[in-house]
């Protein structure tokens, strides 16, 4: 009897871990740490192990001191990064699917936990970093890591996990002869910089050492996080290339637990892999060295044009626009395009276009001015279309993001999903390209105010570096002219429901709009793509997807590190909590 019994245990014991082993420890599961076991885990890395509550918990509590604190920071990205109970974007702080939200708007439901993070470890060291994913691993507990939390694709939270919150490492070193580990000779002059800093950290210490460095455009976003990880585009891309194409070595604690360097010469697999194949996937990266440059002056020039409201004349402007885009980033052009079909002005509507547009290294303005003359006669040609055109000489890129962007703060805090799409340069110098790419968007709706941005982020040296530089970037973006987006949002109270319908327009219907205009030869930029893309394998990495799905099982056969849509989570459930994929 007693041997039988032991025995259908034994059973159990055998049919059930193979099974829960497929899924993420959880909460109330007997196999949730203990206590003791998280007591030990804070001590081992030396009292920073934190619990977490979303953000807005007090408001839902009653609590109002906390809560008027909480609801004057709630569009602050720069509060909202340094808080382990929020992400930039509030929609990947709720779990809809279950019902579980604590938002600022809808302070009369319960607090629900959502995809908030229960602990978290503010990292100050690797070796911290280090001890989390042990820990992780050694308990099956579903990880997160969480830099900024600006990912629009829901990367950085993930519900009833452990966080790993890189954000307080901010360490930033200059070299001016760094040598890769392994490599025969110096690569010049560089910058490392730990995994927290964010962009305005970083040009602030680049640009008091006179230097210049490819990065993005915002405040508050990691500049060796998920950013640099998935490519990384900048103004600065036609002049020096992708962010990523800049970097020459990463510090990473894999997913056994170890910290080990990926450059060209040592694990150059998982270097190749961390050069555009996505954040929170193969490790944590714990510091990032990139190439400096020395800083130049940078001609600007800024065009506006507008219309009365959906005139034909601006399709056609906008036509004339993007016909123009290649010989404009053949001199070196770089920058961004805001295009609004609906603008609101003095109580009616119009429709705008402001282009900025880069060009560094170029002091002759009166060059600059010949190149937009043919643009400009062109328009002033259009009927109905206003024109105004100025270019101006910046002394330094730092200047640049320092007098143009990186001012105030960026504004975030609320629900946002985005579509977007990286387009030829191909398509725009052939006859018809441009008028089918403004068809296209014509055919999309917009709400007044709506804005689609284009991003000048590629051509020049991003086309070029295709000879020179071997990584995970997407192939779409070495031919590329421009990575065009647009939001998406839905009320911080609508159901699932709702939240389903607007999901389902955006890719049911909008996207593939987008998609036909090149057929599948292009993809999407994966850190500003839809975050419900069903065809992100192909859509994010191409040709590149299969080398870096072996990568992944290599370096992380578990699954320790999965995000949303990124390689491998084809193998997990969306939340990231159990395998559907058997292997
Ligand atoms: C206002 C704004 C401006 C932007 N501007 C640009 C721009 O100019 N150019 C551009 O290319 N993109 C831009 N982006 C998009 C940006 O690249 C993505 O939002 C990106 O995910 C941010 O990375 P993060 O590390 O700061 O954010 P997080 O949300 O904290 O992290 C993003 C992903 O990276 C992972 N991750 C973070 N840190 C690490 C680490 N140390 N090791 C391993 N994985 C890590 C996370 O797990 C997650 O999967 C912008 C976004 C916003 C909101
Ligand atoms: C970890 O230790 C610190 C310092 O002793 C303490 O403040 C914190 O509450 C502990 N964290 C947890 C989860 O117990
Ligand atoms: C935004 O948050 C940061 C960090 O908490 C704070 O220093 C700054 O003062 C805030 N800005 C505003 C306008 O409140
Ligand atoms: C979701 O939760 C709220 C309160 O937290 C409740 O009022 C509502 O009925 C729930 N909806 C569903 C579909 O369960
Ligand atoms: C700027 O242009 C000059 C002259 O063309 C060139 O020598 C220099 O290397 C360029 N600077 C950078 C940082 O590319
Ligand atoms: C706004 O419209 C009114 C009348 O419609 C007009 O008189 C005024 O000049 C307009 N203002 C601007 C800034 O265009
Ligand atoms: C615009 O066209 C008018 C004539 O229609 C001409 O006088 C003017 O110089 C043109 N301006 C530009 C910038 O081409
Ligand atoms: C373009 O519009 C912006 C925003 O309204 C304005 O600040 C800028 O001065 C305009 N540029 C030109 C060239 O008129
Ligand atoms: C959301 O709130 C608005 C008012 O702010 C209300 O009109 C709407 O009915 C609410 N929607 C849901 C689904 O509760
Ligand atoms: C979906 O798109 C259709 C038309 O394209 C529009 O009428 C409808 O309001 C949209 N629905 C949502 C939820 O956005």
């Amino acid at each position: 009897m007693k041997l039988l019994l032991n025995l259908s245990l034994v059973g159990l014991a055998l049919g059930s871990p193979d099974s829960s082993r497929d899924c993420r420890c959880r909460p109330h599961q007997s196999c949730w740490p203990a206590d003791q076991e998280w007591a030990a885990l804070n001590s081992s890395v030396q009292g920073n192990l934190q619990p977490v509550q979303p953000v807005a918990a007090p408001c839902h509590k009653g609590n109002k001191e906390a809560c008027t604190a909480i609801t004057e920071q709630w569009t602050n990205s720069t509060w909202r990064a340094s808080q382990p109970g929020a992400v930039q974007w509030e929609n990947w702080e709720a779990w809809p699917e279950r019902n579980e939200s604590c938002l600022l708007e809808t302070p009369q439901t319960a607090c629900g936990q959502g995809r908030i993070s229960l602990y978290s470890i503010l990292a100050k060291s690797a070796s911290h970093i280090q001890e989390g994913v042990r820990f992780a691993k050694r308990h099956n507990l579903r990880l997160a890591i969480r830099n900024s939390g600006h990912d629009f694709v829901g990367r950085s939270t993930a519900p009833d996990s452990l966080q790993i919150f890189t954000y307080w490492m901010k360490d930033i070193r200059f070299s001016d002869e760094f040598k890769p580990a392994g490599a025969p000779k110096s690569e010049g002059s560089a910058v490392t910089i730990a995994a927290g800093v964010n962009l305005m950290e970083l040009y602030a210490a680049v640009g008091k050492e006179g230097r210049a460095v490819v990065a993005g455009t915002s405040h508050t976003v990691g500049a060796a996080g998920g950013y640099i990880q998935g490519g990384g585009h900048s103004l600065l891309g036609p002049w020096k290339g992708m962010s990523t194409d800049n970097v020459l070595e990463y510090r990473v604690v894999t997913a056994s637990g170890n910290l080990v360097t990926a450059n060209s010469y040592h694990n150059s697999d998982l270097f190749w892999a961390l050069r555009g194949g996505g954040g929170g996937t193969f490790g944590v990266v714990v510091s990032v060295t990139l190439r400096t440059f020395d800083d130049a002056p940078t001609t600007m020039v800024n065009l506006n044009i507008s219309t009365v409201a959906r005139h034909p004349g601006f399709w056609e402007a906008m036509t004339d626009f993007h016909a123009a885009i290649p010989s404009l980033n053949d001199a070196g052009a770089g920058g961004y395009y805001f295009i609004i079909p609906d603008m609101p002005f003095n109580r009616t509507l119009v429709s705008t276009l402001s282009i900025l547009l880069f060009f560094p290294n170029q002091t002759d303005i009166a060059k600059t001015d010949r190149l937009f003359a043919p643009l400009r006669s062109k328009l002033n040609a259009t009927a109905g279309v206003m024109a105004q055109y100025t270019s101006t000489l910046f002394p330094s890129t730092r200047q640049v993001f320092s007098g143009l962007f990186i001012r105030g703060t960026d504004s975030t805090g609320k629900t946002v999903i985005l579509g977007s799409r990286l387009f030829s340069r191909d398509l725009l110098v052939s006859p018809d390209g441009p008028e089918h790419l403004v068809n296209a968007w014509k055919k999309l709706e917009f709400n007044p105010g709506d804005t689609i941005t284009g991003h000048i982020v590629a051509g020049g040296a991003v086309a070029k570096n295709s000879e020179t530089v071997d990584s995970a970037l997407n192939p779409a973006w070495r031919k590329a002219v421009t990575h065009m987006d647009f939001a998406r949002s839905w009320a911080p109270n609508a159901t699932l429901a709702q939240q389903q319908a607007v999901i389902r327009n955006l890719t049911e219907v909008d996207m593939p709009i987008l998609k036909a205009v090149e057929g599948c030869k292009m993809g999407s930029y994966m850190n500003e793509a839809n975050a419900y893309e069903p065809d992100f394998q192909k859509e994010f990495w191409g040709s590149n997807y299969l080398r870096l799905y072996e990568i992944k099982q290599k370096w992380d056969p578990n699954g320790l590190f999965i995000a949303r849509k990124g390689v491998g989570s084809e193998d997990w459930d969306d939340a990231g909590l159990c395998r559907i994929n058997r292997k």
